[in-house]
């Protein structure tokens, strides 16, 4: 996804979604993992220093991950999400490499991290490869001849969709923040790029008040079903 058609009849709901969405299907979050993903240090497996060192290890952690993530399914969260498009044009602005907003139905989804289902080239980032639930393997090349890694943004590299993300958020009339611990720069911007006159609704359980909202401290497989049904039938401005 590179731009967005707003359709000036519907209201437009952004979503800031983060691991914490995706816990109710099985999947870790990161920072209720005493900072390791699988036993692996953040450091050892997703940065480009990794990549470098030992891109088998890296290669074998996310092979994992993707047949981990294969196995998952979307939850009564993503599930509500899909709902709200009978209503508003919904966009999902996700830090989530797994594939579950999708899998749910969710019409418009915006990955700011990559994707687990996807390789790239690693001579050229324009080069990206579906990959399904296949593994990368080491002398796994792109059509340049270089080796395929994870299509995946790694800590300390660009996050080329923020500018996109970025923009999307700046036309939300009312943002719904979900599952992330808003540590991670440049998304953590998003839920201040929204215009200052909307709303912003906080779903997480252990949600510190760092950006002025409403915070429902709920799991989001409870808490948005609820908060759905309450959106489809007052809409956004009651
Ligand atoms: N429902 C809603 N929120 C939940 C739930 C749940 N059932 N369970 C946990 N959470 C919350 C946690 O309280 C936490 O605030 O989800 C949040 C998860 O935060 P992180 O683990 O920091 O995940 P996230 O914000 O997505 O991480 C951002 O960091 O490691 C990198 O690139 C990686 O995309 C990731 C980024």
């Amino acid at each position: 996804m590179t731009s967005l058609e707003i359709k000036p009849d519907k209201a437009h709901i952004v979503i800031l979604s983060g691991a914490g969405i995706s816990a109710e299907s099985g999947i870790k979050t990161f920072r209720d993992s005493d900072g390791l993903w699988e036993n692996h240090r953040v450091e050892d497996v997703a940065t480009p220093e990794a990549w470098h060192q030992d891109p088998e290890l890296v290669l074998g952690f996310y092979n994992a991950r993707r047949q981990q993530i294969r196995k998952a399914e979307p939850n009564p969260a993503h599930l509500a999400l899909v709902e709200l498009e009978k209503a508003f044009q919904v966009t999902v602005i996700t830090q989530n490499i797994d594939d579950l907003h999708e899998r749910a139905g969710s019409s418009t989804v915006l990955h700011l991290h990559g994707e687990i289902l996807k390789a790239r080239s690693t001579l050229d980032a324009r080069l990206v490869y579906n990959l399904g639930h296949n593994d990368i393997h080491a002398g796994d090349i792109c059509d340049k001849g270089s080796q395929l890694r994870p299509h995946i943004v790694w800590f300390g590299e660009d996050v080329p969709m923020y500018p996109v993300a970025h923009e999307i958020t700046q036309t939300a009339d009312l943002v719904i923040v979900v599952g992330t611990s808003l540590q991670v720069q440049p998304a953590s911007f998003l839920a201040s790029a929204a215009p200052a006159h909307i709303a912003r609704i906080v779903v997480d359980p252990k949600a510190e008040a760092n950006v002025p909202a409403f915070y429902l401290r709920a799991p989001a497989g409870e808490a948005l079903p609820k908060l759905v049904s309450y959106l489809l039938e007052h809409g956004i401005s009651d």
